[in-house]
Parts: structure tokens; C-alpha cells; sequence
């Protein structure tokens, strides 16, 4: 696969290098004896819903040596930060386009993308305000006024026909539940009003960019990664999308382990 040198310099500018975790850790350690043990048990509590997910993020994106923690572990996978923002800008975005990014993180594909349109404006959106505050950092950082960034839950977005494209990156059902036997009715519910949002705010013949990371298939049995695909080709299908298409993309991250994206895009018609 090609990756634009735009792409490349872009991240390698912004520091996202590939680290391994026990290297990232050591650093961590030596800044801040005891970190990474707070970090493991913040982790956890996330993964069994203790703690919100505004709660986790505000934590993951507090700086070390100069850079949110979360992005010094975006850098394992760095391979797959270049695809995504390869099928981001293979969606078509041009110079004045209007971009939504939803769950935005710390901004850096959204300040990416703010440079290619650059005649045309980008809106970050998350629920962490210290996730926020380092996109803002970055966008200032690398002088650009043609990108905003605000607080704001993923399901109360209230544009109407604004976007020529959405994104919503690795993020579509973070800090969700489904839990029980109705577990699998109630994400097709959620799926399908959070998909007609993301319609809604687009204008007719926009694009949708989704990306969903599939860290361990065989959790689920080995047909999990298509029954995924089929799962969100369906929704964006059934809230007005079409055409639907859907890549896949398989690496070795730094860590040795496996990863499996999903690249969703989708017209609304
Ligand atoms: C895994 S990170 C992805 C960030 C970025 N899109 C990326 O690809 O690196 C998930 C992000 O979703 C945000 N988030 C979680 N729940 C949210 C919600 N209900 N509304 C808006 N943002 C949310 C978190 O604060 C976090 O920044």
C-alpha cells in the first residue's frame, strides 16, 4: 500500500514514531516513578466501566516530554495511522471542503486534514476537555485558523447539511456497553440513530469515513472481522448511505501484535 510523503512528514513532524510499549513505559517510569502501574489500573477500570470515558481520556492525554501520552502510544501502530489517514484523504477531501471530525481526539488528523482544505474548514469534536485543549495546542502550533475545536458528545451532534465529510475514527462505539442478552439489538439501535446523525449533518452526496479497530478477532471466532463488516455496511445502508464500501487492512504492530482496521466510507444520498 502507498502512503502519501504528506502523510509521512506530517507524522513525523507531529513526533508519532513507533516505540515499543515497554519502551514508552521505561521513559514514563523514569519521568514519573509509579505511572505506569496508575496507568494499568486506570486501564482496567475503564474496561469494566468504573470510570467514564471522559474520565479515562483525561487522563490519557495529560503531557509527557512535551506530548500527550496518548499519542506516544498512537506511535505502536503507526502503520495503521498512516492507512487511516490514507483512506481519509483518498475520500476526496480537496482544498475547500467542510470537514466534521466526531471524537476527535487530540486532533490529529482533524489539524492534518486542516492543511489539505486548506481553503475550507475543519471541525473537531469530543467529550474530553483535555483532549481537546492539546488539539487546540496543535492547530496553534502549526498556525492554522481554518480548524475549530469543541466539547461535545458524539449522539448531540445538531448540524443540519453543513459537512461535505465526517469522520469518526476509531471511536463509533467507545465507552458504550452492551451487556446481556439484548446486547446485540441494542447496538443496531445505536448504530442506526448515531449513523442518521452523522447523515443529518452532512450535506446530500457527502461522505462518511469511519474506522473500526478490531484488536482481537479471535475473541470473538475467526468470522468476527467480516460479521463486523457486514454490521456496519447493513446500518450505514438502512440510515441513507449508499453507495457502502468497506476496506480492511492486517499488521504487525511494533509490539508484534496483530491488528485488524476497518475503513468504512459511505455517501449520503
Ligand atoms: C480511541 S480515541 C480516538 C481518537 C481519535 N479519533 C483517533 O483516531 O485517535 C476515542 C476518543 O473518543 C472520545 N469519546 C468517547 N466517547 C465520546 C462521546 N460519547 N462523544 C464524543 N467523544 C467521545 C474520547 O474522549 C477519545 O478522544
Amino acid at each position: 500500500m502507498q502512503i502519501d510523503q504528506d502523510i509521512k512528514t506530517y507524522l513525523d513532524e507531529e513526533g508519532i514514531v513507533e516505540r515499543t510499549t515497554e519502551e514508552i513505559s521505561e521513559e514514563l517510569e523514569r519521568e514519573n516513578p509509579g505511572f505506569t502501574k496508575v496507568l494499568d489500573k486506570v486501564t482496567e477500570d475503564y474496561e469494566r466501566r468504573e470510570i467514564s470515558s471522559s474520565q479515562y481520556y483525561d487522563i490519557l492525554c495529560k503531557i509527557h516530554n512535551g506530548m500527550p501520552l496518548y499519542d506516544h502510544f498512537k506511535g505502536r501502530s503507526r502503520g495503521g495511522v498512516e492507512w487511516i489517514l490514507q483512506q481519509v484523504k483518498d475520500l476526496g477531501i480537496r482544498e475547500n471542503a467542510n470537514v466534521l471530525d466526531v471524537c476527535c481526539g487530540t486532533g490529529l488528523e482533524a489539524v492534518f486534514l486542516a492543511g489539505v482544505a486548506n481553503q475550507g474548514y475543519v471541525q473537531g469534536r469530543d467529550s474530553s476537555q483535555c483532549m481537546i485543549d492539546n488539539a487546540k495546542r496543535r492547530a496553534e502550533r502549526r498556525g492554522l485558523r481554518n480548524v475549530n475545536f469543541s466539547v461535545g458528545d458524539r449522539d448531540e451532534l445538531d448540524y443540519k447539511s453543513q459537512f461535505d465529510f465526517l469522520l469518526c475514527l476509531h471511536s463509533l462505539t467507545e465507552g458504550d456497553l452492551f451487556y446481556g442478552p439484548d446486547a446485540e439489538i441494542g447496538m443496531h439501535y445505536v448504530l442506526g440513530d448515531r449513523f442518521e446523525r452523522f447523515r443529518k449533518a452532512l450535506r446530500k452526496g457527502g461522505k462518511v469515513g469511519i474506522s473500526v479497530p478490531i484488536f482481537d478477532p479471535n475473541v470473538m471466532g475467526e468470522d468476527y472481522v467480516d460479521y463486523e463488516k457486514k454490521r456496519i455496511f447493513s446500518s450505514l445502508g438502512h440510515t441513507g448511505f449508499d453507495p457502502v464500501d468497506v476496506s480492511f487492512f492486517q499488521f504487525t504492530n511494533i509490539d508484534d501484535v496483530c491488528l485488524n482496521y476497518l475503513f468504512a466510507s459511505a455517501t449520503a444520498d
